[in-house]
C-alpha cells in the first residue's frame, strides 16, 4: 500500500503493531534498525506515552547485529534500539533479544538465537526494511543464501549504507555482521515490509513484481502468505500494481 508520506506509512505501521499487541499481549516482533523505521519508532513512543500501548509482555528479536561491537558501542544496532525505542517504552530488558556481536563462537551464538526464538514461538510479525541491493536484514544478494541465523560478511555497498552511525566512515563499518535468514524471517506468521524515499523505487519493484531469485533477497517475500507493504508514494512510484 502506498502512503502520501513516509510519517503516514509509519502511522499505519504502528497501528497495525498496536492492534496485534491488543490480540495477543506476549507478542514476538522482529525488528529493524536504519533510516527507515525511525518514524515507526517516534510512533511507537507516542501511543505508548499515550497509554494506547504497552510493550511490558512483548518479546523483541532484531534482525541483526555487527560483529565485534559491544551493546553500548555507538555504532552497535543495540544501541540505536536502545536510543530511539527500548529506552523510551516499557519492554522489558529479559523480553529484548539481541545478537551478541561479542559472541566468541560465531556458530553457537545463531544456534542461542534461533533457540530462544523457538522457545517464545517463533515471530509473529517482521518487521523489515529493504537495502537497496535488495537485501534484508544483512542478508545479502546470493548464488545460495543460508536459511537460518549466520554470520556474513557485508558487501561494500551495505557498509557505505551504514556509515552514518561510525561518523560517515564506512571503512570504520565492521566488516562481518550477525543476520538471522530468510527462513528464519519466512517463518514469521506475518511480514511488514517498509520503503521510503525515491531511492528505494526501483528495488522495490524488482522485490516484489519481478522473478524471485537469491539474487534479490527480498523477492522471496513474495512467498508470504501473509505480506503488507508499508510504502510512502516515492517508494512505491515504480510498482505497477497499486498495494
Ligand atoms: P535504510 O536501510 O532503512 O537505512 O535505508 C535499510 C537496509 O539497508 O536494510
Amino acid at each position: 500500500m502506498a502512503y502520501a508520506s513516509e510519517t503516514d506509512a509509519a502511522r499505519a505501521l504502528a497501528s497495525r503493531v498496536v492492534a496485534a499487541i491488543a490480540q495477543k499481549p506476549e507478542l514476538v516482533l522482529a525488528l529493524p534498525t536504519g533510516r527507515t523505521p525511525l518514524p515507526l519508532y517516534r510512533e511507537l513512543v507516542r501511543l505508548h506515552q499515550e497509554r494506547q500501548v504497552s510493550f511490558a509482555k512483548v518479546h523483541t528479536f532484531n534482525l541483526d547485529e555487527f560483529r565485534g561491537l559491544a551493546p553500548d558501542d555507538p555504532g552497535s544496532f543495540r544501541a540505536y534500539m536502545e536510543r530511539h525505542f527500548f529506552s523510551k517504552v516499557d519492554v522489558q530488558p529479559e523480553r529484548i533479544h539481541f545478537l551478541s556481536g561479542q559472541a566468541e563462537d560465531a556458530g553457537e551464538e545463531c544456534e542461542r538465537y534461533e533457540g530462544e526464538l523457538a522457545q517464545v514461538g517463533g515471530i509473529d510479525l517482521a518487521i523489515l526494511g529493504i537495502g537497496s541491493n535488495g537485501h534484508i536484514a544483512f542478508n545479502e544478494p546470493a548464488e545460495k543464501l543460508l536459511p537460518r541465523t549466520h554470520l556474513t560478511k557485508l558487501s561494500r555497498e551495505t557498509r557505505e549504507a551504514n556509515a552514518g552511525l561510525f561518523g560517515g566512515d564506512a571503512v570504520r563499518v565492521p566488516l562481518e555482521a550477525y543476520t538471522m535468514g530468510m527462513e528464519t524471517i519466512l517463518g514469521a506468521r506475518e511480514v511488514a515490509l517498509m520503503a521510503t524515499g525515491a531511492k528505494k523505487a526501483e528495488i522495490l519493484a524488482r522485490a516484489l513484481e519481478a522473478e524471485i531469485t537469491e539474487r534479490v533477497p527480498a523477492s522471496l517475500l513474495q512467498r508470504h502468505p501473509c505480506l503488507s507493504v508499508y510504502a510512502d508514494e516515492a517508494a512505491a512510484a515504480k510498482l505497477k500494481r497499486a498495494r
